[in-house]
């Protein structure tokens, strides 16, 4: 039985739903066709061994973010802004990236069409090794609730939550028990060193509490990427220095690879490397 049948197995070989890392099958299948993670053990061994395919377990790539040729153009009246004009980015595991540049020259856009909030105009975007072009609506929800935090520089709290609930808010999304996710959002909270604060709504926390809400927030999945859009943009210096610490300690302790969207010299001072985009270009992505 060859790799030409599979089509008659379309619930068995398709497009990985971006909800769990994807083995490696070892180049037989069609780019971006895995075997469906319901398929799973033994069944699924004896089922890619039928199909004639070298199948291994190995881990995926060390890129979690491949941007390729990336483009976007907004359309103003009949004029098309390019607000990003052919942007390579690859991201390793574990970096902890600052992302700079003038206003306006396309940090948000990119960060958007890394995160799956938005679609690029023209190139492609990988996410562990996923093409995110070739993924349904629901897979890009699954991805971007089970492999990508977000974190805003006006945090995006949910006003009648408390700091627990909202951390919440990402495991309700994915379905877990309310007793996990009280327990989990409580170790959240103390690592962002919040513990105390878990009842308090977010109009009883200081800015860079709220802040640290919000990372906990981003983390309660355990992300492999957290993209963050100017965090400290509406800190004060002080506020915004504890703020960067802990994301380089989540950074360095948990390997959580981070993009950060920045005009802030101290998160530039702490990056792995500082990738500067001018025009919707990058200028110079040379490691610091
Ligand atoms: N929805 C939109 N419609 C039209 N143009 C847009 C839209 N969003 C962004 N732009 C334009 O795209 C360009 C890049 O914007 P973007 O928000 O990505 O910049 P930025 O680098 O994040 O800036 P800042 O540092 O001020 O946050 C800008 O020229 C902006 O005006
Ligand atoms: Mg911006």
């Amino acid at each position: 039985m060859g790799l030409e049948n599979q089509r008659s197995f379309p619930m068995v070989i398709q497009q990985w739903p971006a909800s769990t890392s994807p083995p490696r099958t070892s180049g037989k299948l069609p780019a971006g066709f895995v075997v469906q993670p319901c398929f799973t053990g033994l069944a699924k061994r004896v089922f890619l061994e039928a199909m004639a395919i070298n199948y291994s377990e190995e881990p995926m790539s060390e890129i979690t973010v491949e941007a390729n040729n990336v483009h976007k153009s907004y359309l103003l009246g009949a004029t098309a802004v390019g607000a990003l004009r052919g942007v390579d980015l690859s991201v390793m595991r574990g970096e902890f990236v600052a992302l700079m540049g003038p206003s306006g020259c396309g940090k948000t856009t990119l960060l958007n069409i890394i995160g799956a909030i938005d679609l690029p105009s023209r190139g492609s975007v990988r996410i562990e090794g996923v093409d995110l072009q070739g993924l349904s609506d629901d897979h890009l929800a699954d991805l971007r609730r089970d492999r990508l935090g977000m974190v805003f520089q006006f945090y995006n709290l949910i006003p009648t939550l408390t700091a627990r609930e909202n951390v919440e808010i990402p495991m309700q999304f994915k379905g877990a028990k309310a007793a996990a996710q009280r327990s989990r959002a409580l170790e959240l909270l103390e690592r962002v060193g919040l513990k105390d604060r878990a009842d308090h709504k977010p109009s009883e926390l200081s800015g860079g509490e709220q802040q640290r809400v919000s990372i906990a927030r981003a983390l309660a999945n355990e992300p492999a990427l957290v993209l963050l859009d100017e965090p400290t943009g509406d800190l004060d210096s002080a506020t915004g220095a504890e703020v960067i610490a802990l994301l380089r300690d989540l950074n360095r302790r948990e390997q959580v690879t981070m993009v950060i969207a920045t005009h802030d010299h101290t998160i530039a001072e702490q990056s792995s490397r500082i990738v500067k985009l001018r025009d919707g270009k990058i200028e110079t992505p040379a490691a610091s």
